[in-house]
């Protein structure tokens, strides 16, 4: 499929990448009405998405983009997949209420286990990733409890009140935050809290997270919640031996490790679950985003024994009004299988290999590129000013990078200071190598530009 903008209608002037006729008319009008902060990717390109043909976006002006973002993380299987749509319909003309066990999520529960890692066996069904998130916690307290929660730095998990403490920016004037919240270093090596290296450090942020935890928990701790690898932190990629001494040190305190798989999970890392990648087994897992292919749904999975805690057990303790109806199992079942048919974890695994090793080769020809790292398609770039101060890449150069992108037909999160490459896992070979020659000339247009 080949990538075609409009150069009449998509321009760029002085001001930066401007969307087609229709696109702005519409994106304008609605903006009188919607609330503002809305995610800065829409906000930027101000386009109004018409529908999707695969790894592409086509606009209300007939403007084709290449999607290197898919939602963050969210369109697994691309856009106007024909199995996902067939099923969808299929299922909202029968029935979707809630409540109800329904065939394809009994399918869906029973299909699903045989990937889970261990014996994380049951699942439970919400709307959202953040209310997934906020259940989980809550299930880790009824099985131990205790009521603190470890978070990582730079770790994201929503924006509702428990977790809302973890959070670096969002937290701002939104005080207080809930009591018994604790935040510890993660490991993200290129910027080390400590200014060591891995390995010769020894892992010394987990003996951090110790030390620091005898010195501020009450000894209740409920659960550690981490992101395998943090998505919104820009796709850090922690070493290898580290989520297992963060489990380690959970075990220590009587605590349960939830692992956050909002974004890694569901074959977006190569592999089924993101915690595969680093031999650690967690008693709870979240998951949302890449499971539905966009219908909001997001779950909890957990083993037996942990999920038949009380209060969380007790009849209605663990569900909600959306949470698992008839369209959501639907939804998860048919993109499972999907995944499965078309084997797209492997396909993540080797495109993402092309990408990484491809992102690799620019880093030596660009120096602003600072450091690159991902699993599968779940790839960080991040930019700096300077290689050795590191100094982030200012923000109005990340911004036209973003519009260079743009222009030449492609969406990608790379307005901030690390890019984000997360395409649908559908993605081919031939995409990979188009979207590679668009942020080549795009690095190229600001490195000149910019003289980084
Ligand atoms: C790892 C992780 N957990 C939880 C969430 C929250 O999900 P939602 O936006 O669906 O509430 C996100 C959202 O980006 C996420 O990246």
């Amino acid at each position: 499929m080949k990538t075609k903008v409009d150069s009449k209608k998509n321009s760029r002037d002085d001001s930066g990448f401007k969307p087609g006729p229709k696109s702005l008319e519409i994106f304008e009008e609605e903006q009188k009405y919607i609330a503002p902060g809305v995610q800065s990717i829409a906000l930027f390109s101000k386009l109004v998405m018409e529908r999707g043909e695969g790894c592409h976006f086509v606009d209300v002006d007939g403007n084709k983009y290449l999607d290197m973002y898919a939602g963050v993380g969210v369109a697994s299987l691309g856009h106007g997949h024909p199995k996902y749509a067939k099923a969808i319909s299929e299922q909202v003309s029968k029935i979707n209420t809630g409540s109800f066990s329904s065939p394809r999520r009994a399918h869906y529960c029973k299909n699903l286990s045989k990937y889970t890692p261990g014996k994380l066996n049951r699942i439970q069904f919400y709307s959202g990733g953040a209310e997934a998130v906020e259940a989980a916690i809550r299930l880790a307290k009824s099985y131990t409890k205790n009521y603190e929660i470890v978070g990582f730095w730079g770790g994201f998990h929503g924006k509702t009140g428990t977790v809302m403490g973890l959070l670096d920016d969002f937290k701002i004037e939104m005080g207080p935050v809930m009591s018994g919240i604790h935040s510890v270093p993660y490991a993200y090596c290129y910027r080390c809290p400590f200014r060591m290296e891995h390995p010769s450090c020894g892992l010394y942020c987990v003996d951090f997270i110790r030390k620091q935890l005898k010195q501020e928990s009450a000894g209740e701790i409920a659960a550690f919640l981490v992101e395998p690898i943090q998505g919104t932190n820009g796709n850090v990629v922690p070493p290898p031996d580290f989520l297992k001494a963060v489990k380690e040190v959970a075990k220590e305190n009587n605590a349960l490790l939830i692992c956050d798989e909002m974004i890694c999970g569901f074959g977006r890392t190569g592999k089924m679950f993101g915690v595969e990648h680093f031999d650690v087994m967690p008693d709870i897992m979240t998951v949302g985003k890449g499971i539905a292919n966009g219908f909001p749904v997001a779950c909890v999975i957990s083993s037996d024994e942990i999920i038949n805690a009380k209060p969380f057990a007790n009849p209605s303790g663990s569900s909600s009004s959306y949470g698992g109806n008839a369209l959501a199992g639907c939804a998860c079942d048919v993109t499972l299988d999907t995944i499965i048919e078309e084997n797209l974890v492997e396909n993540s695994r080797k495109v993402g290999e092309y990408l990484l090793n491809e992102f690799k080769k620019l880093q030596e020809k660009y120096q602003f590129i600072g450091d690159v790292r991902g699993k599968g398609l779940m790839i960080g770039v991040e930019m700096v000013m300077d290689r050795k101060t590191k100094e982030h890449i200012r923000k109005d150069i990340s911004r036209r990078l973003f519009d260079e992108c743009m222009k030449r037909g492609m969406i990608s999160m790379c307005y901030s200071h690390t890019i984000r490459v997360n395409p649908p896992l559908i993605i081919t070979q031939k995409e990979a190598e188009e979207a590679i020659r668009i942020y080549d000339e795009a690095f190229g247009v600001i490195s000149k530009e910019y003289g980084i």
